[in-house]
């Protein structure tokens, strides 16, 4: 047996978030700029690598493998990676494959994706709003996504919402949202918007709105039952005793939860970021790639860089400037 992964402060790495491109079919205004220039094709990972990779990772101990992007499901041929990555699950080292997805390419995905032994996905959707849905995604259509929700439920999958909160965009449809969840048997989670990366956003939206104030606002309408369930991310979840449905609270920002931390992200050119909120990061590409049958180097370098996995994040809003900020992009490390 090869030793799990361990970081200098004792938490085991289990859960591993790939992002396989960092393309989008949408421009969303928190993560994206209008006009992006994508890497270079040989610059990624092909999907071979990636497998070679996330198998690596899962030899290593970690059960959880979630894919993200980008928005993943644009990458070509993705679902044989899906597939591929499902004999893991066969043979019970990996627990759960996921996938967070904006939905837009969920209606001709779901069911394969549940053949591949998929069973949650996440779907970003901040705004049940025709209009204001094509503001913030800028590229997005609602009712592709609203087909893609159908079709995912259809096959099987179970479906979490995740929304992120921006003030005078989406404040006014905390119950709409809430309650679209409840009615198709959705949990759903707030994400406080991160400084992240300069977007030149000249329209507005993107305001920070404190999931302190959401939660009170929320609890005007609902009895809110704090639940003890973490997940070993950032999330902290309630259960609405009207409806039964959780909703989680994700709070980078104002919240530590880094001590249970259990995860790593890998992005598709291969490097490896061990805290979302450091600019930490070890290259897995060069020992991938110059050591083509051999994965003892790869090891090596992901023990290396475990053994660099930071104590903490740094972000702070109370400063001038949003500090602690990080320069790239949400579609570059995966959300
Ligand atoms: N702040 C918070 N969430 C973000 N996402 C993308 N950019 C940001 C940001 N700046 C979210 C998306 C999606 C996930 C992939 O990351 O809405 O839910
Ligand atoms: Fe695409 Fe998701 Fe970024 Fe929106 S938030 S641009 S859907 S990757």
């Amino acid at each position: 047996m090869t030793a799990p992964l361990i970081d200098p402060f004792a938490r085991a790495i289990t859960y591993l978030r790939v992002s396989v491109t960092d393309r989008c079919d949408f421009r969303c205004v928190y993560c994206m700029a209008e006009n992006m220039t994508f890497l270079p094709k040989k610059e990624l990972l092909t999907l071979e690598e990636l497998d070679r990779l996330c198998s690596t990772f899962v030899g290593l101990g970690v059960q959880k493998l979630r894919i993200t992007g980008g928005e993943p499901l644009v990458r070509r041929d993705i679902m044989k990676f899906f597939h591929s990555m499902s004999r893991h699950l066969d043979s019970g080292q990996l627990k759960e494959l996921t996938l967070t997805t904006n939905g837009s390419q969920l209606e001709r995905f779901a069911k394969d994706l549940y053949a591949a032994g998929v069973r949650r996905v996440n779907v970003s959707l901040d705004t049940l709003d025709e209009e204001k849905f094509a503001r913030v995604t800028r590229w997005g259509r609602l009712p592709q996504v609203m087909r893609g929700l159908d079709a995912a439920q259809a096959a099987g999958l179970k479906v979490k919402l995740n929304a992120v909160a921006l003030k005078e965009f989406n404040e006014d449809e905390l119950f709409t949202l809430t309650e679209f969840c409840a009615e198709r048997g959705m949990d759903m989670t707030w994400i406080e918007v991160m400084p992240m990366g300069d977007l030149g956003n000249e329209d507005r939206i993107g305001q920070y709105w404190s999931l302190r104030d959401l939660r009170s606002e929320l609890a005007k309408q609902y009895t809110l039952i704090d639940l003890a369930e973490r997940t070993g991310g950032p999330a902290r979840y309630v259960q609405l005793q009207e409806t039964g449905q959780k909703i989680g609270f994700i709070t980078p920002l104002t919240h530590n939860f880094c001590e249970s931390c259990n995860r790593v992200r890998i992005t598709c050119t291969g490097e490896i970021f061990m805290c979302l909120g450091q600019e930490d990061v070890a290259d897995l590409r060069m020992p991938l790639r110059a050591h083509p049958h051999d994965d003892a180097p790869l090891e090596a370098a992901i023990r290396a860089a475990i053994d660099r996995k930071p104590e903490g994040h740094d972000f702070d809003y109370s400063r001038q400037k949003a500090d602690g900020q990080v320069s790239r992009h949400m579609s570059h490390t995966g959300g």
